[in-house]
């Protein structure tokens, strides 16, 4: 049995950001929008529901303007990305309550995500920050590949460390430390969460993994038992950074959910409405999704399928 787990988890949804910034099909606005709705049903109670980055540089989320002024969900805490003063004069325009920053561990990815150094990105996020705190926002920073850049591989710890410091001294409220690439595995994730909690609260700290090695779920549970109660996920397991190449989709808030509830830790959400909001997902882009209990559970609920595990292939449909 595991023990001493956090009793109740905080489930950050991302897939309406993460998962939408990198699908090559355009989703109409309106159907964002009932995306969201869907999300919501389900008890998430924190979405980022999209981005204020460059249209140029992420023309998926264009429309994040119109899609958070078609929100009405006053029990959700919704975020976006913000990259920079720009982005945060729309962020204030869109009346959402939670600013979302980011930036990266490695210099390779930054200036391939953001266009500048991770010096540069710093005075950026200080600008952003400042008003943020000033105008009573809370504001999240992830810091991407904390464990593997695509381009220049292992990344030190120590790198890290110094970087969450800097953040904390910024006044950031909650750091999401980001395995962008899905290769982190367990040891790595004990050992950075040991190193960071020396000098930051662990309940400001969230991990956000990707799950290109299927490694996503056991390093939630190396999470879990160094302490960590917040966690980034996507619907359906959509997602990733067009800027990190080879990096798949998030870990499926799904399968968190289902771990997280078997193992006997409460987040909240009804598992069986996330499904319902796989199954939209599903049909707004016109594909299956990789998700897994996502696959098993559409595959359940069709007619006459004696179980689970005998019938469902990953799109619900019915294997004979
Ligand atoms: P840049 O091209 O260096 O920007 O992009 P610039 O300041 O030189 O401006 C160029 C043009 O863009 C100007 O317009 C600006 O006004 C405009 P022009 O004069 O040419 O007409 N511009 C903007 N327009 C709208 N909103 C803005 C904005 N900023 C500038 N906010 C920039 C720099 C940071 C904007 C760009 O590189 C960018 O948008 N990058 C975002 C890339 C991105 O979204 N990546 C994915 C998210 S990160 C991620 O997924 C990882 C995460 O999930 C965690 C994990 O998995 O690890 C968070
Ligand atoms: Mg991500």
């Amino acid at each position: 049995m595991f023990e001493n787990l956090p009793a109740q988890i905080k489930v950050v949804e991302v897939g309406p950001r993460d998962g939408l910034q990198n699908e090559e099909k355009n989703i109409p606005t309106a159907d964002k929008v009932r995306l969201i709705e869907a999300l919501a049903a389900t008890g998430l109670k924190n979405i980022e529901v999209s981005s204020f980055v460059s249209p140029k540089w992420i023309p998926q989320l264009a429309d994040a303007l119109d899609v958070a002024g078609a929100l009405n969900l006053p029990d959700v805490n919704k975020s976006a990305l913000v990259p920079n003063l720009k982005g945060y004069e729309r962020f204030k325009e869109a009346g959402l309550n939670q600013v979302a920053l980011f930036m990266s561990a490695s210099e390779s990815h930054s200036k391939k995500n953001i266009n500048k150094s991770v010096d540069e990105a710093f005075v950026a996020l200080a600008e952003v920050c400042d008003l943020a705190k000033r105008d009573g926002y809370p504001v999240r920073c992830y810091v991407s590949v904390v464990f593997e850049c695509p381009y220049e591989g292992t990344v030190s710890p120590e790198q890290v460390t110094r970087i969450t410091e800097r953040l904390l001294s910024m006044g950031i409220d909650e750091i999401s430390l980001g395995d962008t690439i899905g290769a982190a595995t367990p040891n790595q994730v004990i050992d950075m969460i040991s190193r960071v909690a020396r000098h930051c609260d662990l309940d400001k700290l969230a991990l956000h993994f990707h799950d290109t090695r299927g490694t996503a779920l056991v390093n939630v549970l190396a999470g879990l038992e160094s302490g960590i109660s917040i966690y980034d996920s996507s619907l359906g397991g959509m997602g990733g950074c067009p800027y990190a190449p080879g990096a798949a989709g998030n870990l499926a808030t799904e399968d968190l959910v289902y771990l997280l509830h078997g193992i006997g830790c409460d987040t909240g959400i009804d598992l069986d409405r996330l499904v319902d909001a796989g199954l939209l997902a599903q049909e707004l882009l016109g594909k299956k999704l990789p998700g897994r209990y996502l696959g098993a559970a559409l595959g359940k609920r069709q007619k006459g399928c004696p179980a689970v595990e005998s019938c469902a292939d990953n799109s619900g449909s019915v294997v004979r």
